[in-house]
């Protein structure tokens, strides 16, 4: 059996550009997630992080498209091909095998629908058929909501309480994997930490494995077991998240975590902004994508065949000079 519960290999999703072009936004990304674990993809705004979350979820509608690529998740008793699933097995699948929250609640929640028959139209589309009266207290009370929330309309709670419901409607089909994508970006600072704390709880309570993303660097730290460095369409850096933190390989990840973020750092501190911009993703990209910003670069780099370097147990970079660069540091 499996220790990962999704396998990504060879991904690619394009979106249409109005000239007929296509933007790579998710360029041959390879990704392993593993069963139980919670692991943080960082990366600056328009990395693709959002896109690859739709991916999985198969949400990349016409004439956008995933244009090749692999995406199985390791059910109990075998393997489903994500790519592969016809309608009805996706209507299956999506909720009840992977869920998603949104970094605005206000895409999921319905405004004009009391909490509880959102509820009740997730669980009837999803074929749920046990005590449906049961499952909704079980779920609020989860996400930190008492059982009041259920008669109210979206526009009569908080945020944050918007959010919990979001949290609460995504977990409430009992999911074995949980996509939050930046779920606590729009809240505030005191209301995110106890969100990431309640998730944190949900981890262990549910056994749930978590793909957590954001551009907060400390919030990844908070609430991750790995992270994964997110650039131009690719996984850049993964590692376990202490390994990432202190000792970043990829010159990308180096100038992002810089001295200054440490796990210490507050919540709400934003990436560094970096030199130079991302390198245009409708064009043919050759070697390494962070080449024309790399301090390291040499010109093999050109022609590097992002083969991912070993550099520590679990810690793997796409970068040449990897171990050289590390080594120089100690
Ligand atoms: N619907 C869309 N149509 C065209 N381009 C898009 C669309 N959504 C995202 N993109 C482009 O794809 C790239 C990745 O975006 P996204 O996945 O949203 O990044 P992130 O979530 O990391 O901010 C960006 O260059 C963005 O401009
Ligand atoms: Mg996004």
């Amino acid at each position: 059996m499996s220790d990962d519960i999704l396998t990504i290999r060879n991904l690619e999703t394009d979106y249409k550009l109005d000239n007929g072009g296509y933007v790579k936004a998710i360029r041959s990304l390879d990704l392993d997630v593993r069963k139980g674990e919670s692991l943080a993809l960082v990366g600056e705004s328009g990395s693709g992080k959002s896109t690859l979350a739709l991916s999985i979820m198969r949400l990349i509608d016409r004439p956008n498209k995933i244009a090749h690529g692999e995406i199985i998740f390791h059910d109990k008793d075998r393997d489903i091909s994500v790519l592969k699933l016809g309608d009805l097995d996706l209507r299956v699948f999506r909720w009840k095998k992977i869920a998603m929250i949104f970094q605005s609640a206000m895409n999921i929640l319905n405004p004009v629908m009391r909490v509880e028959n959102q509820f009740f139209d997730t669980f009837v589309a999803h074929n749920i058929e046990d005590d449906y009266n049961q499952r909704i207290d079980k779920y609020l009370t989860i996400a930190g909501l008492g059982p009041k929330v259920r008669r109210l309309y979206p526009h009569e709670l908080s945020g944050g309480m918007k959010q919990r419901v979001s949290i609460a409607l995504a977990l409430s089909c009992e999911p074995e994997l949980l996509i939050a994508d930046e779920p606590t970006t729009a809240l505030d600072v005191v209301v995110q930490r106890e969100i990431l704390f309640e998730l944190k709880q949900l981890k262990r309570n549910l056994n749930l494995s978590i793909i957590f993303i954001t551009h907060d660097l400390s919030v990844a730290s908070a609430v991750s077991d790995r992270i994964g460095i997110f650039y131009a369409g690719r996984i850049v850096e993964i590692g376990k998240k202490g390994d990432v933190i202190s000792r970043p390989a990829h010159p990308y990840a180096k100038l992002l975590l810089g001295s200054i973020i440490t796990l210490n750092t507050p919540r709400g501190t934003d990436l560094v902004s970096l030199e130079g911009s991302p390198p245009d993703l409708s064009k043919e990209i050759t070697g390494c994508s962070f080449y024309d910003r790399c301090p390291s670069r040499v010109k093999q780099c050109l022609s590097y065949n992002l083969e991912p370097v070993k550099v520590g147990e679990d810690h793997y970079v796409e970068c040449l000079r990897a171990q050289e660069l590390l080594d120089s540091e100690e």
